[in-house]
């Protein structure tokens, strides 16, 4: 038989995720109970308002214009200029079936290299990788928040010979759940030298305590803004994400719309109409309600995991944490999260996917193995939470941080 697999294409391995899902299946089909920390999905339910204008267009069949829905673009535009004080008007935004497929195409359309702080989201670096861009890891650490500090980010442009740079900004980030604090020293720097930013600003709604900035404040002309339903409305399985692109971008805006066309031709007609909705209504009650759990969950977690033994940061936002074991020693961090699996029944990411050497031990933590629907439903309207609704309403979390905790001091 012929070679049928590019050689670019053969060498993708499934990343550490499956691995650790089908592990997880395997474990649950011999009946031990598995402690769903990794998957990051936001586990509460889309608004109600927005489900009923999803079925209200259940019966719009045409194609929609490759850029996304007029209506949509506007009340995108208008959501980000409030939120964040932006610029933007609808020529500028382009709807996709998730941002994953937007930054996809965007690698595909670049011409350059690509800088990506480690850790960071997994798919940055496969798809850079599949688009022949050359990626170069910008080390962060936990003491600059898992953020390029604006030395290493000079540093870092300095050895690089190309000066077409497109450099990834993702806060609250994946997958720490920390806030960028130094976005503005970024932000000169990446002016300095011209690069692209791409803001990948999925989690921005799930920011737990200050106002959510944004790096396209400090640098509009160079910085895309990316984001969508899939984190803050609870719809992932619905696709829809959008890119909000500078008017000085214009020309890879061009290029982004023909790949769109090219491909998936639009997103799906109703789910644009519903997500008109999404960016419309008024759904502060929905967030702040999902705020608290999530801000709730996530230092219980900090609190409870944080010890002599287990380094980790409080998180900012989002849905994770990204402890540090020191005192364990295994030849990699992926078969760290391999014992803990099979020791505790909890699933963790390795802190490897994340692009951090594999003999650092850590792993990527989500706190959401709970049932939102009946968590919001509890504690809707409630400013406070204490740790009698966490066990009532999240035991999976409970039991199986407890259960971290007694692993990691059984060393
Ligand atoms: C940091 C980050 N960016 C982007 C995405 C992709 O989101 P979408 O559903 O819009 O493709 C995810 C989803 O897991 C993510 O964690």
């Amino acid at each position: 038989m012929n070679k049928l697999i590019k050689d670019q294409i053969g060498q993708l391995k499934p990343s550490a995720t499956l691995a650790i899902n089908e592990e997880s299946n395997r474990l649950k089909k011999k009946g031990k109970k598995v402690y769903k920390f990794g998957f990051g999905q936001s586990p509460f339910p889309i608004p109600e308002s927005v489900v009923s204008t999803l079925k209200n267009n259940a019966n719009k069949n045409t194609y929609l214009p490759m850029q996304g829905l007029e209506e949509l673009r506007s009340a995108i535009a208008n959501y980000l200029n409030k939120k964040n004080n932006n610029d933007f008007n609808k020529e500028d935004i382009v709807i996709g079936p998730g941002t994953k497929e937007l930054m996809f195409l965007t690698q595909i359309i670049f011409q350059g290299e690509v800088l990506l702080p480690a850790p960071s989201w997994v798919s940055y670096q496969p798809q850079a990788f599949i688009a022949k861009n050359k990626v170069h890891w910008i080390q962060t650490t936990s003491n600059s928040n898992w953020f390029p500090t604006a030395e290493q980010l000079e540093a870092k442009i300095k050895s690089i010979k190309s000066k077409n740079l497109l450099l990834f900004i993702n806060s609250p980030n994946n997958p720490a759940g920390t806030v960028c604090k130094n976005l503005q020293e970024i932000a000169e720097i990446a002016k300095k030298y011209k690069l692209i930013i791409l803001s990948d600003e999925i989690y921005s709604e799930l920011t737990f305590f200050d106002q959510y900035k944004s790096i396209s404040n400090f640098y509009p002309e160079g910085t895309i803004v990316s984001s969508g339903l899939s984190k803050w409305c609870g719809a992932g399985g619905w696709r829809l994400g959008f890119f909000a692109i500078p008017n000085q971008l214009r020309e890879l805006k061009n290029s982004l719309k023909i790949l769109c066309s090219e491909s998936f031709t639009s997103v799906s007609a109703p789910i644009q109409y519903a997500a008109v909705e999404a960016y419309k209504g008024n759904h502060s009650n929905y967030l702040n309600a999902v705020k608290t759990i999530l801000s709730f969950t996530g230092n219980y977690v900090y609190e409870n995991l944080k010890s002599n033994v287990i380094n980790v940061i409080k998180p900012g936002g989002g849905f994770y944490l990204f402890p540090e074991f020191t005192n364990v020693k295994f030849s990699s961090s992926s078969e760290m999260c391999k014992d803990i699996l099979n020791k505790t029944g909890v699933a963790l990411l390795p802190g490897s996917d994340f692009g951090l050497d594999s003999k650092k031990m850590f792993a990527r933590l989500s706190f959401t193995d709970f049932n939102g629907v009946n968590f919001l439903r509890h504690t809707l309207g409630r400013k406070k939470l204490d740790d009698a609704d966490l066990r009532k309403n999240a035991p999976n979390i409970v039991d199986g941080i407890s259960a971290i905790k007694d692993w990691a001091n059984s060393f």
